[in-house]
């Protein structure tokens, strides 16, 4: 509770966009840092998924089902932390609503990456030219807002809707003379940019990405995947591990190996496959006790539902009190 002893109130989203891969495991990671000493809100954004995806809706409820479990997996503890469904939570529409009121157009319009995305989705045929893909930032503003959260765990890409979420918070507080919402800081973490398999940004689509709830041996035939010193053809010829993406992944998830790796590829004493089957294993090790704790969760599914039923009531009685406070302040 705010005013307790016990840190920040902290609140973040992730869109279910379907399996988390490994380079959500570190955003993870810091959100799973955070629930330690503080009161954390975690959603699934589900109509943020509605803002470009309308039109491919049959994924949702699985990829939100998948999403949670890969957040138990990495280590989010129901018990700490308040897990949901934005759309469960019906005050995000309604806070999302009255903001509409007062925020102008121009706002909108001016978020870096507003017009970018229009043009880039367009070009794959998709018509972002609609009301709610420009209202996103502001949906976003009510997630935050309606948790008078401190601070938010986001990456890069999402700074100016925070600072987009700071501006609504003071024109509110302005516009009816209160001091009622916070306005919110970002946390930025030192999120480990990894590229996919084949050199690209990872993602789904690409399908160059390891994701967390991956098999060994599919862990295994993506690694077998990465492009590795192109010069290189016989396993005696020296190599040139800066050019290298197993050696990038080496030396996150294989840190303690790094100088002999690095010694054996120029000296052309240790071969690709051997190089890549070390890092499947270290990468195997790593992902392991998520695997496990993953497995558990799945094998009651029940418990899933159990968690989103509560949490969304844990997450409703916050907001409903902030709503009733934002309608006195506005006299509605
Ligand atoms: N917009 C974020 C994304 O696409 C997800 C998100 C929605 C979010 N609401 C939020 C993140 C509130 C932080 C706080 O990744
Ligand atoms: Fe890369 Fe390892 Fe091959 Fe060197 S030996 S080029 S680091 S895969």
């Amino acid at each position: 509770m705010k005013g307790c002893n016990w840190g920040m109130r902290i609140l973040s989203g992730m869109r279910p966009t379907g399996r988390l891969h490994i380079g959500h495991l570190s955003v993870l990671e810091n959100w799973v840092r955070l629930q330690e000493e503080n009161e954390c809100f975690y959603f699934v954004s589900d109509w943020h998924a509605l803002t470009t995806g309308y039109d491919n809706t049959e994924e949702i409820k699985n990829n939100i089902r998948n999403m949670l479990l890969d957040w138990l997996g990495a280590g989010l503890d129901p018990e700490r932390s308040t897990l949901f469904v934005q759309s469960h939570v019906k005050e995000h529409a309604e806070l999302h609503l009255l903001f509409s009121m007062f925020t102008p157009i121009s706002w909108l319009e001016r978020c870096p990456t507003y017009k970018d995305q229009i043009q880039q989705l367009g070009k794959e045929g998709k018509d972002l030219s609609t009301y709610g893909f420009l209202g996103y930032p502001l949906l976003m503003t009510a997630d935050i807002l309606l948790y008078l959260a401190d601070a938010v765990p986001v990456g890069e890409d999402q700074l100016p809707h925070l600072e987009f979420s700071r501006e609504v918070a003071r024109r509110f507080n302005h516009l009816y003379r209160t001091d009622l919402l916070v306005e919110p800081q970002a946390l930025l973490a030192k999120v480990a940019m990894l590229p996919g398999v084949d050199g690209r940004k990872m993602s789904k689509s690409y399908h160059n990405d390891i994701t967390i709830s991956a098999t060994p041996e599919e862990v295994w035939q993506r690694v077998r995947l990465m492009v590795t010193d192109p010069a290189r053809i016989h396993k005696t010829d020296p190599g040139n591990p800066e050019v290298c993406l197993v050696y990038k992944y080496h030396k996150i998830y294989n840190n303690e190996e790094i100088e002999d790796i690095e010694a054996n590829c120029r000296a052309g004493k240790i071969g690709c496959v051997a190089c890549k089957k070390r890092l499947a294993e270290k990468l195997n090790a790593f992902l392991e006790p998520v695997r496990e704790r993953r497995a558990k969760w799945e094998a009651r599914p029940e418990s899933i539902d159990e968690i989103l039923t509560d949490g969304a009531a844990k997450a409703r009685a916050t907001a409903s009190e902030t709503m009733n406070k934002i309608r006195e302040a506005m006299k509605i």
